[in-house]
C-alpha cells in the first residue's frame, strides 16, 4: 500500500503534459500498460472508464476496486495459473505478473 500511495503525485506532475481531454495517469506511458495492453486489452478494458471488449471481461478497474483483490492476492491470482471458466487461460511469469499486477492495482480508487 505505501508504494502506491506515491501514484496519485506522480499524476501531479506528469499529469498535464497530456493534450486529450481525458488526463491519461502516466502509469499508461509505463512498461506495465504496455504489457497488460498487449496480452490483455483483448477481452478487457484495461484504461479506466472503458467498456471491455469482451463483455463477461471485467475491466481492469473493476477487478482494482470491486472485486476483493489486494496486490497480493492478485499477484497470487496472476503466478498460480488459472483457467477461468474455460474463458481466460492465465499464468504469468514473476516480472509480469508484477508488471499486471501493479498496471491493475493503480487503479484503485482512493475511497
Ligand atoms: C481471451 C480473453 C481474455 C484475455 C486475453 C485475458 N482475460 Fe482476464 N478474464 C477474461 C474473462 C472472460 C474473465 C471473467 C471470467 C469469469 O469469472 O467469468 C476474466 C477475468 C479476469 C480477472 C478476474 C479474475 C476473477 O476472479 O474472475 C483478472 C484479474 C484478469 N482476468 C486479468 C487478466 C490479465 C492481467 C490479462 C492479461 C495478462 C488477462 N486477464 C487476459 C478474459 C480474458
Amino acid at each position: 500500500m505505501r508504494r502506491l500511495a506515491a501514484l496519485p503525485l506522480l499524476v501531479l506532475t506528469l499529469g498535464c503534459t497530456t493534450t486529450s481531454d481525458e488526463p491519461v495517469p502516466p502509469i499508461v506511458q509505463s512498461e506495465a500498460f504496455a504489457f497488460v495492453e498487449d496480452q490483455c486489452s483483448g477481452c478487457h478494458a484495461v484504461r479506466p472508464g472503458a467498456e471491455s471488449p469482451n463483455p463477461r471481461a471485467p475491466s481492469f478497474e473493476m477487478v482494482a476496486n470491486d472485486m476483493g483483490f489486494t496486490p497480493v492476492t492478485l499477484h497470487e491470482f496472476f503466478r498460480d495459473g488459472h483457467d477461468v471458466a474455460g474463458q481466460m487461460r492465465i499464468q504469468l511469469s514473476e516480472d509480469n505478473a508484477i508488471l499486471a499486477r501493479d498496471y491493475i492495482m493503480s487503479l484503485k480508487h482512493d475511497r
